[in-house]
């Protein structure tokens, strides 16, 4: 089964997470990457603005094609109970080239389930596999949730 990983990360935690699948499924991986800067304090407060009103941002395009993979495995931070607006950006261009999709969401401690009901929402799509990480399972947990999640996706 050929799988893309295709993931946004502000901070690195989502990045971690997409590494350490890319390894354990041998798949290939797209950074979301998003011109948009949401660095800093300020960046922090657009984030949540723009994912809290549904807005999109503009992002670069990727290099591989959805369309060419069996399964698509997208990996997003929560911002405000949400998927990251570059991440919601990236399904808005790219949901009709999406076959499978699992998803993955990386967050302080809540607002993860909302979250992936959005990502299946506008995927258009119910999620093969989901995974929700707080910063709690980060820190105690991490390997045997990532087995639970490649599991779950019965490949
Ligand atoms: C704009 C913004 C909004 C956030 N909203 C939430 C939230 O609603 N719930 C939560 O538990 N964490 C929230 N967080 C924390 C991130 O989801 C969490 O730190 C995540 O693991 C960061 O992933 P990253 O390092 O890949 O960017 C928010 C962070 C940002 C920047």
């Amino acid at each position: 089964m050929k799988i893309l990983i295709v993931y946004y990360s502000r901070s690195g935690i989502t990045k971690n997470v997409a590494n350490i699948l890319k390894e354990k499924l041998d798949a290939d991986i797209e950074e979301i990457t998003d011109n948009n800067k949401y660095s800093g304090a300020i960046g922090w407060l657009k984030g949540g603005f723009n994912a809290s009103t549904g807005r999109l941002s503009e992002i670069n395009p990727i290099s591989k094609n959805p369309l060419h993979y069996d399964l698509t495995i997208i990996g997003s931070p929560v911002w405000a109970s949400n998927i990251a607006t570059p991440v919601a950006t990236f399904i808005n261009k790219n949901y009709k080239d999406l076959t499978k999709v699992a998803g993955f969401v990386t967050c302080g401690s809540g607002g993860g389930e909302k979250a992936l009901e959005k990502m299946s929402e506008e995927c258009e799509k119910q999620l093969e596999a989901t995974m929700i990480l707080t910063s709690k399972d980060i820190e105690n947990d991490l390997d045997k949730k990532i087995n639970t999640f490649i599991d779950k996706l019965k490949l």
